[in-house]
């Protein structure tokens, strides 16, 4: 019998669109400006798909990367958890699609909303199907095609968001190696609905011609509210999961928190007291892409050499919902 085991990600992976649309492109739909937008939220850029590409099309795009990536044959992988608000349809689950595409055959799986705290939720969840000893395999994907959802008359929303999607794989690892995923923490309040949601489109109000005409199926956001929920939950989840395991701030060597202000990201790192060269920033180039930020962040951050072996990574997130997460980790490979 194998001694208690965690889960560790052996291989991350991100995908994002080819199409790049610049601050300057957003100039010509709405009231706004390079200098605005750079500065009130740090994105210079952003990526967008074409027609028809969906959230399973990004999805499979980051999974086969990562199949080839950590040497694993469609066959055994066993479970794929896909953080997304923005599915190919409302059902089947996008993970589904996924499974059939890259011919999963074993596997099952499903699709889990928790908006910008997509990747953490489905991360938590994949962790414990390898803690219960249940699977060896699981794939965890982020995926949001924001555009999808994105009401371009709208200057207050529009400029924030991008499409992209990205994917870890977890495997069971001994705990007495001290490596992989040491903890994660989940947490949800409903009072934050109204804040930032979707109208339309669901139970409560299905599509009509009136919900297409008063444009309810786009992102509502009262962002100033998200914005102070956003910095103070991070930061207060960051400290949780660090003292209940007996790490302090200083410990951290790689900050990943969830993109969707580079103001919010600075606010956290300043409570933590973090320098820059331990906060990863991908903001810039990619925008709010929901679901797929942190696995984006992960990648690009195993790829620049920052995030090797060992190293104490914090993961954290906040999103609609409100909906807000940690995980603590420590890089396997
Ligand atoms: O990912 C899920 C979680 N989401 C978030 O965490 C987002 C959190 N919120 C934010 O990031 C920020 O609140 C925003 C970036 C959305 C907005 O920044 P803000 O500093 O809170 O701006 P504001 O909404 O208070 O707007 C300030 C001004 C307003 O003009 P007035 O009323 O002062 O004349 C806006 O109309 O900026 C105006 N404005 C713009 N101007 C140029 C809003 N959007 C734009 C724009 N271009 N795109």
């Amino acid at each position: 019998m194998p001694g208690p085991m965690r889960s560790a990600i052996t291989g991350v992976t991100m995908f994002h669109p080819s199409r790049v649309v610049t601050n300057k492109d957003l100039e010509k739909l709405v009231d706004t400006s390079d200098e605005w937008i750079r500065t009130r939220t740090g994105i210079s850029e952003r990526r967008y798909v074409d027609e028809g590409q969906a959230a399973s099309h990004l999805a499979v795009g980051a999974v086969e990367q990562l199949l080839r990536q950590t040497d694993t044959s469609p066959e055994e992988v066993e479970l794929i958890v896909v953080g997304t608000v923005t599915p190919d349809m409302l059902f089947p689950a996008t993970a589904c699609l996924i499974q059939q595409q890259i011919g999963a055959k074993k596997a099952w799986g499903f699709d889990l909303s928790a908006a910008c705290s997509g990747f953490v939720f489905s991360l938590a969840t994949g962790d414990q199907f390898i803690r219960s000893g249940k699977h060896k395999k699981v794939i965890v994907v982020g995926v949001d095609i924001m555009t999808s959802i994105t009401n371009f008359e709208d200057r207050n929303t529009c400029v924030l968001f991008g499409d992209g999607a990205g994917a870890v794989m977890l495997e069971p690892v001994s705990k007495t190696a001290e490596l992989g995923i040491l903890d994660t923490v989940c947490h949800i309040d409903g009072t934050g609905a109204e804040f930032l949601y979707m109208p339309a489109g669901g139970s409560r109000r299905p599509p009509t011609a009136e919900t297409v005409e008063k444009k309810m199926h786009f992102v509502h956001q009262e962002g100033k509210q998200v914005f102070k929920f956003a910095v103070c939950e991070m930061a207060n989840v960051t400290e949780e999961i660090l003292a209940r395991n007996n790490f302090l701030p200083r410990d951290i060597d790689l900050f990943v928190a969830h993109q969707a202000n580079l103001r919010i990201i600075e606010s956290c790192q300043k409570r933590l007291g973090l320098p820059d060269e331990k906060v990863v920033v991908t903001i810039d180039k990619y925008a709010n892409t929901t679901s797929a930020t942190i696995p984006t962040c992960l990648a690009t951050a195993v790829a620049d050499g920052r995030l090797t072996k060992g190293k104490l990574v914090l993961i954290t997130s906040f999103g609609a919902g409100f909906t807000w997460g940690a995980a603590l980790v420590r890089w396997a490979y």
